[in-house]
Order: structure tokens, then C-alpha cells, then sequence
């Protein structure tokens, strides 16, 4: 059985989250880039982590302790998220989920994660910077309400290729709080169908 959980990085976990940068984006930031963040108290640095067990009561136990003996396979980084908060703006400076993991519902589980973060700072609006070929991010971004606010010209400088730039209002309203909750639910429930299991609740964190 396969188990979620989404948790604050730490200094342990800098070297895998270089890793899945370098696998996600072709190293966008640094190790160091990634330590920086650890100790800013305007950033929140969130990863996703997998592992399966032989049963259920493992998956119970590596939650609550961080150790079973019953792992098949031990907890992997498979996602990234990071935003930084900037006078009452999130940022949304990272999001990656492992090539083998794409398209199973955990990007949005991440997405949902961070604006959940934003809310509780509490911050008034997300924004964030996409390339305009990366279909799919943009269809997630949109899916969580982001609208295009603009471009910023030949802003990758590998391609050449312009910059949307997205902004989601509102998160810090009640009813954004009410919003969450609802698509926790659909997320929840698409990971139940992609075979994922929550040992606990992988948004409470
Ligand atoms: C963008 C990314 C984070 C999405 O994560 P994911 O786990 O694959 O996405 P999910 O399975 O959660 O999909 C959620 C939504 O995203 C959109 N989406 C995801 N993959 C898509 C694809 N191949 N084509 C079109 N839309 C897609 C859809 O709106 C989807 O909702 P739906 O399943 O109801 O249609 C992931 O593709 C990734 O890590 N890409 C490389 C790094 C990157 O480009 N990050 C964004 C930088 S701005």
C-alpha cells in the first residue's frame, strides 16, 4: 500500500529536494538556494512524501514515529512546494512533483496545500510566474482560480519564451477558507482513485 504526507522540509532534506529540482526543472535553485529558505520566516517550503508498507498499521506507525520496520519502500521526496510571503503577497516560487508521479492528482494536493499556508498567514492574494508552453501547470493554475495578469517578456532565459504571470484574489476571505475545504474533498477523492492512501491527514500539517 502507498501512503501521502506533506510536511515542512528540513535540514535532512535539502539534498533530495535539490535532487527533484534538478529532475523537475534542470536546477533551478542551488542547495544552498534551498537552505536559504529553511531559515527565512517568510517562506514556506513544503514536500510530499511517498512510501509503501506491508499493511496499514505500518503506514500508522511511520507517520507517528518516522520508523517502521515494515517498509517496502521507505519515504521518497516526490514534490515540492515553496512560497514566499511578500508584504501581503504569496509568491509561489516552486512547485514539482516527480516525472513518475505526474498527472495522479498530487500536484493539486501540493497546490492546495501551499494556498492553504497563504490563507493561514494570512496573505491577501497568490501570484506566480509560468511558462505559457507548460500547459499543464497553467491548467492546474487555473483550475485553483489563477487568471493571467500579464507577461513578462523573453523572461526563461533558455528559450526566450515570455513569462505569464498569474494572480489568484481573495485568499485571505472566510469563504476562501470554505473553498478549501471543498476541494480537499475532490482532492482526496482522486487520490483514493489513483490507488493513494492517507495514513493520516496529509493536509493537516
Ligand atoms: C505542473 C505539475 C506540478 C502538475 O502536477 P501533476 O501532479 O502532474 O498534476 P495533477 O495530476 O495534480 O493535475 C491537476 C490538474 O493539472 C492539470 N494538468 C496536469 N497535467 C496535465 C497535462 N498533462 N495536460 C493538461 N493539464 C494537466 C489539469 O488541470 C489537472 O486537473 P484534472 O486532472 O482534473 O484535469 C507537474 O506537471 C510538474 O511538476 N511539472 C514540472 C515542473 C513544473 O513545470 N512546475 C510548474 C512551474 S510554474
Amino acid at each position: 500500500m502507498r501512503f501521502l504526507q506533506i510536511k515542512h522540509l528540513v535540514a535532512e532534506d535539502l539534498n533530495s529536494a535539490f535532487e527533484l529540482d534538478r529532475l523537475c526543472f534542470g536546477g533551478l535553485w542551488t542547495l544552498e538556494g534551498y537552505g536559504r529558505e529553511l531559515g527565512s520566516p517568510n517562506s514556506d517550503l513544503l514536500g510530499l512524501w511517498a512510501w509503501e508498507t506491508e499493511d496499514c498499521e505500518s503506514a500508522q506507525n511511520l507517520a507517528a514515529t518516522g520508523a517502521s520496520p515494515l517498509q517496502i519502500i521507505p519515504p521518497i521526496l516526490i514534490g515540492l512546494g515553496c512560497l514566499w510571503a511578500i508584504l501581503e503577497e504569496a509568491h509561489i516560487t516552486i512547485l514539482a512533483i516527480h516525472p513518475r508521479f505526474q498527472g495522479q492528482g498530487l500536484g493539486q494536493a501540493l497546490l492546495w496545500a501551499l494556498l492553504k499556508k497563504a490563507h493561514y498567514r494570512p496573505l491577501e492574494r497568490a501570484t506566480l510566474e509560468v511558462r505559457e508552453s507548460n500547459l499543464a501547470a497553467v491548467s492546474l493554475y487555473h483550475k485553483f482560480g489563477f487568471k493571467e495578469a500579464g507577461r513578462r517578456k523573453r523572461y526563461y532565459e533558455d528559450t526566450g519564451e515570455d513569462a505569464l504571470v498569474m494572480w489568484r484574489n481573495g485568499i485571505e476571505k472566510p469563504e476562501f477558507k470554505q473553498y478549501l475545504a471543498v476541494e480537499k474533498v475532490q482532492i482526496c477523492d482522486r487520490l483514493h482513485q489513483e490507488n493513494w492512501h492517507l495514513a493520516i491527514d496529509i493536509f493537516d500539517f
